[in-house]
């Protein structure tokens, strides 16, 4: 693996002292030592902290023998969850798949084509979703942790019945694959018919579970080196277990976020310069929100798409109320790489730029917004990634999930539990259910 992911935060300008990192640093050794002896809030969930050294040969394999099977059988496979069953594995199809990849012919994907469902309510998406699918051979994944979740639960009741009504119930089981939890009603209706199933395990919320099968099975499917993910992760879980912050950029990024978090800066913009990053920074949003936000505490957790949200974000980023920091995510080789055309006539005046790549242009935008924004009062982490390879994947996620259990513990809340989310479930199914006579 050549090159290594850095964070740099000498884009805080005077927001950041070293003195306030010094005094930090105690407060981070004490959540490093809680989280790894599992002694913090939440410890009941904290199978994902040595999961990529736990995660056996076996497992991968038999991910890799099914998903081989899909990829032959299936023209579409649709991927059923919400949330932390959803969020993982479609981003990381976005970044390591091909930007189109559902519209490639067949034999260039090699696999079929990939939808999600399950992570609305909306019956048009779910219907004309249908009609992509028209007659083509179907394979699902649901994948619901709980089994008990509304919308995934609804959209695998349309499918099973399809299934069903278009290839009885043997075929319906050859069809279905449920990534699940030891308990709960997609775990007994999976035992009942019979169900190839992939274990989410007890101790791994939805948000960590990107790495177990939630997300290595859809990512297998579409023919992503999901073996170069766990490598990759297996690294994160060595460089990102130094307990002094110094070695360990993980920690850093949690310190910096909570010394801004103290000055008033409640708003984390992640921004990226590739649209591949527009799932990831949902995941990424998933995790620090859930993790986070809570007690009526938490920096709340926000994406942006550069240069593309720059014409509809950036003046409020610029100018707007200064209660916010961004965070990049910036990809030093692309996958893909254009020089700009020379034209014999210049008529938009853009010649200087002939023989430039894209790639180049991109990250000279890279750099004046950081200068601008930071000239502007807002303070810029930054994370560079040599290239977006499964190894780097795996790598970032594990960086990001370190830091956020850190960073939580330093907040003062259990990083690993989501009360706030029953509230409105609650409501919902009261307004659902028949009143009791
Ligand atoms: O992080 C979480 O726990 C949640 O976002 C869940 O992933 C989401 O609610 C889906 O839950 P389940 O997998 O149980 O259907």
């Amino acid at each position: 693996m050549n090159g290594e992911i850095v964070f740099d935060y000498r884009e805080t300008g005077d927001f950041v002292k070293g003195y306030e990192l010094e005094a930090l640093e105690t407060q981070v050794l004490a959540a490093h030592e809680i989280l790894h002896r599992y002694e913090g809030p939440g410890r009941e969930y904290l199978g994902w902290l040595d999961w990529p050294l736990h995660c056996s040969r076996d497992d991968v394999e038999k991910i890799l023998r099914v998903a081989g099977q899909i990829r032959e059988r299936a023209e579409v496979f649709v991927v059923i969850g919400i949330g932390g069953s959803y969020l993982g594995a479609r981003s990381a199809l976005d970044l390591l798949g091909h930007s189109f990849y559902n519209n490639l012919p067949r034999e260039r994907r090699g696999g079929p084509q990939i939808y999600f469902a399950g992570c609305n309510l909306s019956s048009r998406y779910l219907t004309q979703l249908w009609e992509i699918i028209g007659q083509k051979e179907l394979v699902i994944n649901v994948v619901s942790k709980s089994g008990a979740t509304l919308e995934p639960a609804l959209a695998f009741r349309f499918f099973r019945t399809m299934l069903e009504k278009r290839y009885g119930k043997r075929g319906t089981r050859e069809r279905i694959i449920a990534t699940t939890g030891e308990k709960g009603a997609l775990r007994n209706l999976a035992r009942q018919e019979g169900y190839e199933t992939f274990p989410v395990p007890g101790d791994i919320g939805g948000r960590y579970s990107v790495l177990t099968a939630v997300g290595l099975l859809p990512v297998a499917v579409a023919g992503i080196d999901i073996a170069g993910i766990m490598a990759g992760a297996r690294r994160g879980c060595r460089l990102y277990s130094e307990e002094r912050s110094a070695n360990n950029p993980a920690y850093r990024y949690a310190m910096l976020r909570q010394i801004l978090y103290r000055k008033g800066k409640v708003i984390e913009l992640l921004a990226s310069y590739e649209p591949s990053f527009l799932f990831f920074t949902e995941w990424w949003k998933q995790l620090f929100g859930e993790s986070e936000g809570k007690d009526q505490k938490g920096i709340f957790p926000a994406g942006v798409n550069f240069t593309t949200d720059l014409h509809s974000m950036g003046q409020f980023i610029q100018d707007g109320y200064r209660n916010l920091f961004v965070t990049t995510l910036w990809l030093e080789k692309p996958a893909l790489d254009r020089e700009i055309p020379v034209l014999t006539e210049d008529m938009d005046g853009l010649n200087f730029l002939a023989g430039k790549t894209m790639h180049y242009i991109n990250g000279k935008a890279c750099a004046g917004t950081i200068m601008a924004h930071s000239a502007g009062g807002v303070p810029n982490l930054k994370i560079t990634i040599p290239e977006m390879t499964p190894r780097f994947y795996g790598q970032l996620v594990y960086f990001f999930e370190k830091a956020c259990a850190v960073s939580g513990y330093l907040l003062g809340v259990n990083p690993f539990d989501q009360p706030g989310v029953e509230a409105y479930k609650k409501n919902m199914f009261d307004l659902l259910r028949p009143p009791q006579k």
